[in-house]
């Protein structure tokens, strides 16, 4: 497939996998996506597994990506995790503002902004999560909500730091639910996320960030997402979790 922009195509465990159960899917993959140089592909386990999955993909095409990360440096923040941390083990992404951290633990757009500016002062790259409810799609409130986030937790960025940034557009009615968004209302909502950005940056900028589209995200619906004008990459939740489901998503965006 022709893109604009590379395919970034990331696995978000969330909370599962022990080490050795990580390190059984990161072997997987790595044989079974060796020869992909078209995607850039993330795996994000929890923070537990960082280390050794960390050693496992060294010599691969494999990158690691954080779920979260503290907006402080290094202090007293019992339970936290700061970039230095997460850069001793070779992160080099960091999933922010995901739509279960903004309904569990309350992360505002604030919050999520101050957070990316952290990531990128320790020249790690964000990838910061928008998208709506089911109610407020059934509203007409898509367009509103996605205005609200993508500028409440993109606004301090620079330039240079914007284009170094990934969003991922998850409606959080697709997520986990089985229920995808039809290629069109990605594509809708991709566009007008990077009609958002030319407004906020210019239209250089927007052309250069990729917007990852997630939810219930599988390698039956990839390729098409992934043809999509507008649509860079994936956010894959549940079917990451094995090497098959994951390894397909990405063959067949290719
Ligand atoms: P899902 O999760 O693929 O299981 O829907 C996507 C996500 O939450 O990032």
């Amino acid at each position: 497939m022709n893109k604009e922009r590379k395919l970034i195509i990331a696995g978000n465990w969330k909370m599962n996998k022990t080490v050795a159960e990580g390190l059984d899917l990161v072997h997987g993959l790595k044989l079974e996506l060796a020869s992909v140089k078209e995607v850039d592909i993330v795996v994000c386990p929890p923070f537990t597994a960082l280390s050794e999955v960390s050693k496992a993909i060294l010599d691969s095409n494999l990158r690691l990506g954080a779920q979260n990360m503290s907006e402080n440096g290094l202090g007293a923040y019992t339970g936290e995790i700061a970039a230095g941390m997460l850069k001793e083990f070779s992160v080099r992404y960091v999933i922010l503002g995901h739509s279960e951290r903004r309904q569990y633990q309350k992360e505002s757009d604030a919050l999520i902004a101050k957070k990316a500016a952290s990531v990128h002062a320790a020249a790690l790259k964000p990838i910061v999560c928008v998208g709506e409810t089911l109610a407020e799609r059934e509203s007409n409130q898509t367009e509103q909500v996605l205005d609200t986030q993508v500028r409440g937790s993109l606004c301090g960025l620079t330039r240079e730091q914007m284009v170094e940034t990934v969003v991922a557009y998850e409606p959080v009615w697709a997520i986990g639910t089985g229920k995808t968004a039809t290629t069109q209302q990605a594509q809708d909502a991709h566009a007008f996320i990077r009609s958002l950005l030319a407004k906020m940056f210019d239209e250089s900028i927007a052309k250069k960030v990729r917007i990852q589209y997630g939810g219930s995200v599988k390698p039956s619906n990839s390729r098409e997402l992934m043809s999509q004008p507008d649509v860079d990459g994936a956010l894959v939740g549940g079917a990451a979790l094995e090497v098959r489901s994951f390894a397909d998503i990405i063959k067949n965006s290719i």
